[in-house]
């Protein structure tokens, strides 16, 4: 078994889900994969397995659908798979140890990732994140509640209230924003956001909420959801 796109050739031949893909499947979908007590995310969490998202997502991470297939991954930074999950697991789901290529939960990731990956060969998914954050032209607020609730809501629950975020962690939107004029000075509040959402951070600093690419999150949906936000 190997953690590189070739050995997909090899694996997908067979028929049928094997019992590892299925174990695979359950720990894809399972936040207590990772061994923090603080994480309540899964893979599933931020990843589409489809080979078109659901209609009503967006998911931060994309689709992983012929993951396996790919040339390399998080726009060419790794070049390992098993690599490029553990960047989610450490930097997402609180992992400390990063998933050992001979852990049986890692073979059975691998299998399940093989499984949802038909093709043998598939090209890298384009990532491409914002560097520099600049402001974008506010949209259609309408679309901005769309956008919330297919990107923003699993994690952050309803606006205002925060009922069924799936995390304590995740703070109540927009309310949060109102702090930003005393933290970091200068900043037009719109402008710190945006840079919660592209980065996943502020400037550099904090957090485990994933990083919307472009391809994750168009500017034309950003300026919709601050439009429905007020920001
Ligand atoms: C909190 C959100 C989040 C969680 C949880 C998460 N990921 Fe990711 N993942 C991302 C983002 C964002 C990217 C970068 C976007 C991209 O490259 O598709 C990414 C990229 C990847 C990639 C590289 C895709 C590529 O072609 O570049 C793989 C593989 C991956 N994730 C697998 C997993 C697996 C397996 C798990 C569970 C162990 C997981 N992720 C958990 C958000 C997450
Ligand atoms: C996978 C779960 C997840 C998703 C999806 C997600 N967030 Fe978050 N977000 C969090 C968590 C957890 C935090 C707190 C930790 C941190 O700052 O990273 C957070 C923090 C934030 C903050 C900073 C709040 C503060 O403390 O100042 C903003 C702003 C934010 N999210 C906006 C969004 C928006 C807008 C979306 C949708 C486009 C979104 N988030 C999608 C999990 C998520």
């Amino acid at each position: 078994m190997k953690w590189l796109g070739v050995g997909a050739v090899l694996l997908a031949a067979g028929c049928g889900p094997t019992p590892a893909a299925e174990y695979g499947e359950e720990l894809f979908r399972d936040p207590t994969l990772s061994e923090s007590q603080y994480n309540a995310f899964s893979c599933a969490t931020c990843h589409a397995t489809t080979a078109t998202q659901p209609q009503d997502k967006l998911y931060a991470g994309l689709s992983l659908y012929n993951v396996a297939a790919r040339p390399h991954w998080w726009g060419g930074y790794e070049t390992r798979l098993l690599d490029a999950v553990n960047f989610c697991y450490t930097a997402f789901m609180r992992g400390v140890t990063p998933l050992a290529p001979e852990d049986p939960k890692s073979r059975a990731l691998y299998e399940y990732l093989v499984s949802i990956s038909p093709e043998t060969q598939a090209p890298a998914q384009p990532f491409t994140i914002v560097k520099d954050i600049t402001d974008v032209p506010r949209g259609n607020a309408e679309r901005g509640a769309d956008v919330y609730k297919a990107a923003c809501q699993d994690c952050h629950g309803e606006t205002h209230t925060g009922n069924g975020r799936n995390t304590e962690f995740a703070s109540i939107l927009p309310e949060v924003a109102k702090d930003y004029g005393q933290l970091f000075p200068g900043i037009p509040a719109g402008l710190v956001f945006i840079e919660k959402v592209r980065h996943g951070r502020f400037f550099g600093v904090g957090g485990n909420m994933p990083p919307y690419s472009q391809e994750a999150l168009s500017n034309q949906d950003l300026g919709a959801l601050l439009a429905y936000l007020g920001l």
